[in-house]
Parts: structure tokens; sequence; C-alpha cells
């Protein structure tokens, strides 16, 4: 029996990576020039971080946590998402009065039903601003979403936005919600009830008709933020509406429990069930949740897999591409070192060297194949020689001899 990955564990192939290598890459450039730094925290947290930040009242918390007991009898688990991990490793260090602007990437996990764009193991790459109350932070992160999307090429989606007050106001929502839906909690689908019973807000981005329906009537989150909160969420619309579709979505809530403040999540209509690719808010009580001091707190965390499928970009230039075939009978050890010597006189070049046995028909095949500019063929009779023939692929395949030191000088000089 063959052993197979974990269902919604897919591997990804080098052919799958090349577009994630050019979104990584553009993405580098952006925070750099946004100075913000990268945090790496380890895969696996006390599973209790992410019942007292997500919430343990949450789909990803209750339902989707792939935790278990380690042999010392603790609950640990893998980490389903990034904040809750950050914020705990600067309470650690004991930085929560400082300025953060930090990003991070990697895989997270979730026990979810695996369809097109959701997996249980995927990926995100987050920024998280932290010691900035309300106020330029959000239009800073905003910018930088809008940079990204322009940089990878991508036009058709909608940033959805909301303000979910502070915690007072959220809470008194929350109450009031209930107490709306609770008279008429047969009307609701039955796992909008089961919601409203576990985690309420979330009724509200309930996919369901019956629900949709009951929900028109019910109280709205702008009637219990104040005044301030209301006009900020305005103008922060207005600031970016000329440049891209932002939208106020009053049912925008999110999943996570740690939020107040502006919430926001960007949909696109390429994506299909899978729609939202970024997702993010403030959460400016999660460091005193975890035990820390307060500190202001808000980011964003894009779905890889999912902004992977939108992307427009190709390679600018591709790296000229050397074969190196060792065509003779006996292999020597001058022959690595021409090759070692070729790759640190001229790091920009990829030098594909051809390790396995085989006629110098095939390995030319196989450079052709691999889209090799160039090959160098070294046989036995120009290993004593000291000598080795290039050849060009691009054109009529001219080829010429050069002794070693022309041949370092050639590549040196491509
Ligand atoms: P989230 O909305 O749970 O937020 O996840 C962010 C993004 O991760 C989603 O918009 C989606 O693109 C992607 N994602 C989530 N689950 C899956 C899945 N099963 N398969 C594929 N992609 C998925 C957070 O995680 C927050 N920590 C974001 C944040 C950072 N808020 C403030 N700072």
């Amino acid at each position: 029996m063959k052993i197979q990955s974990l269902r919604g564990m897919p591997d990804l192939f080098p052919e799958d990576l090349e577009k994630w290598h050019i979104f990584e890459l553009k993405l580098l450039e952006i925070f750099n020039s946004f100075n913000t730094n990268e945090i790496r925290t380890p895969l696996v947290e006390f599973t209790e971080l992410f019942a007292r930040s997500v919430g343990n009242s949450s789909d990803i918390v209750n339902k989707e946590l792939y935790s278990f007991l380690d042999r010392n009898e603790e609950s640990i688990c893998l980490r389903p998402e990034g904040s809750a991990s950050v914020i705990r490793a600067v309470i650690q260090k004991k930085q929560e009065q400082d300025k953060h602007k930090l990003w991070y990437q990697g895989p997270m996990f979730r026990y979810e039903r695996p369809q097109k764009g959701r997996y249980r193991q995927f990926h995100q790459i987050g920024v998280e601003y932290l010691g900035f109350e309300e106020g330029t932070s959000e239009y800073e992160l905003i910018a930088m979403v809008l940079q990204i999307h322009q940089s990878l090429g991508i036009q058709d989606y909608t940033i959805k936005i909301n303000h979910l007050g502070d915690a007072q106001a959220k809470e008194k929502f929350c109450t009031s919600l209930v107490s709306f839906l609770e008279p008429q909690i047969e009307e609701l689908h039955e796992k909008d009830q089961a919601r409203l019973k576990s985690n309420p807000l979330r009724v509200l981005d309930s996919k369901e008709k019956s629900t949709q329906e009951l929900l028109k009537n019910a109280p709205k989150f702008q009637d219990f933020i104040s005044e301030k909160s209301k006009r900020f969420l305005k103008d922060l619309v207005n600031a970016f509406k000329d440049q891209c579709n932002i939208q106020i979505d009053q049912s925008l809530v999110r999943g996570l429990d740690y939020y107040t403040g502006i919430v926001f999540e960007i949909v696109s209509t390429e994506l299909g069930a899978q729609d939202a690719f970024l997702g993010g808010g403030r959460y400016d009580n999660l460091s005193n949740q975890l035990g820390g001091k307060d500190m202001h707190a808000i980011g964003f965390a894009i779905g890889v897999e999912r902004i992977i499928e939108l992307l427009n970009v190709k390679h600018t230039s591709q790296p000229l591409k050397v074969g190196f075939i060792i065509a003779g009978e006996q292999i020597d050890k001058k022959t690595y070192k021409i090759a070692n010597d070729l790759r640190s006189a001229n790091k920009s070049i990829i030098l594909d060297t051809f390790l396995s046995e085989g006629s110098l028909k095939s390995h030319l095949r196989r450079a052709n194949k691999n889209n090799c500019n160039f090959v160098i063929i070294i046989g036995d009779d120009e290993l004593k020689n000291n000598q080795a023939i290039w050849k060009d692929l691009c054109e009529d395949g001219d080829q010429e001899l050069l002794s070693f030191k022309e041949l370092i000088d050639k590549y040196t000089n491509l």
C-alpha cells in the first residue's frame, strides 16, 4: 500500500511554486518599503492560546482545531492562524510598550471540509501593526493592501469593511441581536439556530435565504457604535473609494472573536465559493486577554492559495540557463571544480548540471527541454586538454572549443 498525504494537505511541486515565488518576492519588496519586519513563531502552540483569543465558541477553535495531548499530557495544537501567536510572542518578550510593524508567513491548519480554495493545511502571509491606536494605521494598512493588488496585477476585487465599535458596543449589539432572533428561532436555518446559541454574531454572515430574510429587520451595528466610529469608517471609505471598490458591509463580523473596531475582508468573483482571499481588522483587547499589558493591534492575513489563483504576473526577465554536460567515460573531480568556478564567477546564471549517465544526444535533448540557452560539454578529450565545448542552443547551434580560462571569461561576461 502506498502512503498518501492527508486529505486537504496538498503537496506543492516546483511548477506549482513558480507563482508563489513571484508573489513572495513582490510582497517582500512592499513590506520593506513600509519598514515592516519579519517575525517567525512556532507552528505548535498551547491550545489555550487560541481558545482565549480566536474564541472557544468560534468554528475555528470549536470544530477545526488540530489539537492533541503531547507526551506530557498538555493540550497543544497546530496553529490555525498567526495573530494570536504574534501577540503571545510580543507579550513573552515584554515588548507590549514598543511599536512593532511585523509580517509573517507560513502554513496554518484548520480541520475544515476540503474543497476548491479550502484546505486543511493552507498558507497565510500576514501583517500586524502593534502599538498604534485607531487612526493612521488603518489608512496605512489599506494603502498597503492596494499596493499589493497593484503590484500583483489583481483587478477584480471588492473590499468589504465594517466598524464593530468597542467591546461594550459589540456586546450590546450581540445581546440585542439575540433578543431579536430568539423568539423567531424556528424560522432560522438549522445551522444558524446552533450559531445563535454558540456565537450569535456569526448568524449575520449566514448564506441561508431564510436567515437572510429574518435579518432584514434585525438590529444593525450602525445603531450601536458611536458617532466617532461611524465617522471614522465613512472617512476611511471615502479616502479610498476613488482608487478601488470599497464598500461598507454591516453584516461583516469575521469569524474570530478578538476583533473590535475596523474589520475588513477582500473578495473576488473569480474565486468561486471560497471568495475571500484576505481578512483583517483591529483587535486592541487581545493583549489583555492573553495576560499582557494594554497594546493596540491591527492587521490582516492573505490566504496564499487563494490569491495565487488571481495572480496576473510573470517573471519580468528570465535568467540565462546553461547546461553542463559531462560527456566523458571518466568523471573527473576537475569537472566539478569547473562547475563550481563558473557558479562563483557569475551567480546570475543558472548552471544546470546533467548528473546521470547517458548519451550526449540524450543530454542535449534534456538541455533543450529544460530551456537552456547554452550548453558546456566536457568529454574525455576536452578534459585531457583542459578544454570545453561551448554550444549555443538558441540560434544555429554554433559551437566553439575554449580553454578552461576562456570558458570562465565567457561565462563571467555573459
Ligand atoms: P481569516 O479570515 O480566518 O483571518 O483568514 C485569513 C485568510 O486566510 C482568509 O481570507 C482566507 O483567504 C485564508 N484561509 C482561511 N482558511 C482557509 C482554508 N481553510 N483554506 C485556504 N485558505 C484559508 C485570520 O486568520 C486573521 N488572523 C487575520 C488577521 C491578521 N486579522 C488581524 N491580523
